[in-house]
């Protein structure tokens, strides 16, 4: 996987500088200091790859707010027509009657952020809505019913990588959204 070439140049082009997202996310912050002032909202980041985009996004916040940490793992089981959510790692916090945003990287299929706003649902928060860095809505699964409340960018059909997305865990740290090369996917050491 490491490509002795270096992380960059297994980049095909950006599609989103690090000055636009840093632009972005401060809006996105500033937004959501006014929807929540006064109402110390929880943040829950989805890791890994929220992970760059929710430390930002916090950092943007100008009002009291708390963080916590879930990783999840979606598919489908083939029975029921919404997918299953598998909890990696849970929340500390209880979130009943708290205003809780989810922190995610990208809505892809929806799979993953349909289910787990199912099952956060269930836990009774006062309000519960979805921050993501990028919107893929070309991708969407059929009869998912949400869509981001908060979105950085819509992006084309396109693999992505960097600001905490990865391909094969590689490419997080990158401070900019890139495409890939197709010759990273195809060559298979
Ligand atoms: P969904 O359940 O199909 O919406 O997929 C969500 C997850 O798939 C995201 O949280 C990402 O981890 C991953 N994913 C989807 N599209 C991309 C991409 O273009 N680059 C990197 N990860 C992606
Ligand atoms: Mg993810």
């Amino acid at each position: 996987m490491i490509n002795k070439m270096g992380l960059e140049n297994d980049i095909q082009y950006v599609l989103i500088s690090e000055e636009r997202i840093k632009a972005r996310v401060r809006e996105l912050g500033e937004q959501i200091s006014r929807d929540y002032a006064g109402k110390n909202p929880l943040l829950v980041c989805i890791l890994r790859g929220a992970c760059v985009f929710f430390t930002d996004l916090a950092r943007n916040i100008t009002d009291y707010m708390e963080m916590d940490f879930m990783a999840v793992s979606s598919y489908n089981d083939g029975m029921t027509s919404h997918g299953i959510v598998r909890i990696k790692k849970d929340l500390d916090t209880s979130i009943e009657g708290r205003h809780v945003i989810i922190v995610e990287d990208i809505m892809d299929s929806g799979n993953t952020l349909d289910n787990l706003t199912r099952l956060l649902g269930t836990r009774n928060p006062a309000s519960m809505r979805i921050a993501c860095l990028l919107d893929k809505p070309e991708r969407r699964a059929e009869g998912i019913g949400i869509s981001p409340d908060y979105c950085g960018f819509t992006v084309p059909n396109e693999f992505v990588v960097g600001y905490g997305l990865d391909y094969a865990d590689a490419y997080r740290n990158l401070p900019y959204i890139g495409v890939l090369k197709p010759e990273v996917y195809t060559n298979v050491e």
